[in-house]
């Protein structure tokens, strides 16, 4: 054995020896998990105090400086092991469990729109005539053609998508990929997507999602089936497995935090939302679902305040309407479905009922007729 050698040996005995006598005179750290603590913490002082030995061949054999600066480290992270555990074991004050309430107002919100060109006058003017009149500012209409009409009267909140105009899974997955991306964008707290036949009660809506933090993972909609989705998820060129999740329909709206939106990033990003729906072969609201439930194992939060046509809208009663979030209208099994509500305007005049809905919530809205019963 070399010389050099043998000293190193000699030296690491001595310092495993003088180690172990230090922990035998060491104060006892006290019980439970502060103690369990400086256990851990000594041993992994001990490991990097004697991890240096292999690597020091270079340096000149039996030079003091390593081993001592080796302990004076060894020292103070153990003050500051003992230090820590001290304030392990100060008193932490009582929660109190309170119900959560954060702080938002409707400029928290991103409220995104999906339509198509060829609805821009029949549904789009609806819409900017009333609810959208009351969240010019949140609301943005995601469409797939140039209309300079409806971006005046948008005050430029129009995205041309440049999706295609047609109703097929990718098209519509295109436009909720750009959606996505224009949220994060956005920095705000809560993306919300709706259709263009919904009515957004954006106090309600406000006052639903002041409920939970927008930093947390919260995922809210009406599920359309009343079982998990069953779907298969294509892992590579030729193998599938079937994945189970619940998903939040599109047809009613849904809202997504800010805090689980930015963990959805790398399967909704850029590119990436198209690819993921396409890996399951589901339609863009599905994937939404897929992404949150099955890939990040967020639970979907039911909520009844979101309505979509594929629902009888005639259930939501007269006294509710004000506290719903969305509402709808157009046909269901092949009835027109619309909601209840008498007001000011004829079923001819008022259709969709949506003009009726806005004059109940906003009566002070120049074109509402006055001394009207609901
Ligand atoms: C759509 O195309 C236009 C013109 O090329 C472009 O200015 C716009 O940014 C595109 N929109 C999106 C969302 O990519």
């Amino acid at each position: 054995m070399p010389r050099r050698c043998s000293r190193k040996v000699l030296l690491s005995l001595l310092a495993a020896a003088f180690t172990c006598l230090l922990l035998l005179l060491l104060p006892d750290q006290g019980q439970g998990q502060a103690g369990h603590r400086g256990l851990e913490l000594r041993s992994r002082s001990l490991q990097s105090w004697e991890s240096p030995w292999p690597e020091e061949e270079g340096v000149v054999a039996g030079a003091p400086e390593p081993a001592a600066r080796s302990f004076r480290e060894y020292f103070s992270e153990l003050s500051r092991a003992r230090g820590s555990g001290r304030r392990l074991l100060e008193p932490e004050l009582p929660a109190t469990p309170q119900p959560f309430r954060d702080d938002i107002s409707a400029g928290d919100l991103f409220i995104a729109v999906k339509t198509t060109k060829k609805f821009h006058r029949a549904r789009l003017e609806l819409l900017l005539e009333t609810w959208i009149s009351r969240s010019r500012e949140q609301t943005y209409i995601f469409t797939d053609g140039e209309d300079e009409e409806l971006k005046s009267k948008a005050a430029g909140h129009v995205v041309n998508t440049n999706c295609s105009a047609a109703h097929s899974r990718q098209a519509l997955s295109c436009k909720m990929a750009v959606e996505y991306d224009k949220f994060i964008e956005s920095g705000k707290k809560w993306f919300c997507h709706v259709d263009d036949d919904n009515y957004v009660n954006t106090r309600a809506l406000v006052k639903l999602l002041a409920q939970y933090p927008h930093t947390q993972d919260i995922y809210i909609g009406k599920p359309s089936l009343d079982r998990p989705i069953e779907a298969t998820e294509r892992i590579s060129d030729n193998k599938v497995r079937p994945v189970h999740f619940w998903f939040a329909t599109g047809g009613a709206g849904f809202c997504i935090s800010r805090g689980l939106a930015l963990k959805m990033s790398p399967w909704a990003s850029g590119g990436h939302f198209i690819n993921t729906a396409e890996k399951i072969r589901l339609p863009d609201d599905c994937t939404i679902g897929y992404i949150i439930e099955a890939i990040l194992g967020v639970k979907l939060i039911r909520s009844n305040l979101f309505h979509s046509h594929l629902e009888n809208l005639q259930q939501v009663m007269r006294g509710d309407i004000s506290n719903q979030v969305t509402l709808s209208y157009g046909t269901f099994e092949n009835k027109r479905n619309a909601i209840n509500l008498k007001g000011g305007f004829s079923i001819e005049q008022d259709p969709s009922r949506f003009r009726s809905i806005h004059c109940l919530l906003y009566p002070d809205t120049p074109w509402c007729p006055r001394n009207v019963t609901y």
